[in-house]
């Protein structure tokens, strides 16, 4: 789920091989340009460091032949809040007209399943299969966020904490707070509710 690669440019700029997976074709393209213009920028220091993108489908990886893995960095659709209408960021994404405002129409896209326990449990199996790649002791980071929904939140995080903790160690959680946004007041009238400003770096250890 690499998007548009910063998790390969970070890859390259510490001297680290690189593989990451995008189901959709123009974010893999972007990524690669955007590999290609960093590798020029580093030069010598990036000669021989392998910074692969491929198009293709997370729930497949054990497909695309890669190495063994000493770590993963991922941070997944938040389920289907792309789609949520009133969000605040999509409000802003429709007003910047060259901005999607969903990550695809493919059915294989995780942010398109509507369905929560579906989506969690898809989630859970693509981060299960990463398993036999990883390296013993090998670290996992996930960057998450719990979903307010319908008025209620869903516990994303909490729920993947959990399910994958039974899988590999839970080892630590770091908050990624985006203080750069704006406090809006989304329950006026019915409730106290403000937009959510915390993610969770979720560390896993394959233990
Ligand atoms: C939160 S974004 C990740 C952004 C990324 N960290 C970056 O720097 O651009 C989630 C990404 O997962 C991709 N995605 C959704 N379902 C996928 C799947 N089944 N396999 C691979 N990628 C998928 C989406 O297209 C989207 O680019």
């Amino acid at each position: 789920m690499v998007g548009t690669g910063s998790a390969l440019i970070a890859a390259l700029r510490a001297g680290r091989h690189s593989y990451g997976i995008e189901l959709n074709p123009k974010y893999a393209e972007i990524a690669r340009q955007l590999v290609a213009e960093e590798r020029a920028a580093l030069g010598e220091a990036a000669q021989g460091l392998a910074a692969e993108v491929i198009t293709g489908d997370a729930a497949r990886v054990a497909e695309y032949g890669l190495p063994t893995i000493d770590y993963v960095i991922t941070s997944p659709p938040y389920w289907d809040m792309l789609h949520a209408r009133g969000a605040e960021t999509q409000k802003k994404r429709r007003s910047a007209a060259d901005l999607d405002v969903v990550y695809s129409d493919d059915p294989n896209d995780l942010g398109n399943i509507h369905d929560y326990h579906a989506f969690l449990e898809k989630l859970v199996a693509i981060y299960a299969a990463l398993k036999p790649l990883l390296r013993e002791r090998a670290y996992l980071t996930i960057i998450v966020k719990n979903v307010k929904k319908g008025g209620k939140i869903y516990p994303l995080a909490w729920d993947l904490a959990r399910a994958l903790g039974e899988i590999y160690a839970l080892k630590d959680e770091k908050i990624w707070c985006q203080d750069n946004q704006r406090l809006a007041p989304y329950g006026i009238g019915n409730a106290w509710v403000s937009n959510t400003f915390h993610h969770y770096c979720l560390q896993f250890r394959n233990e």
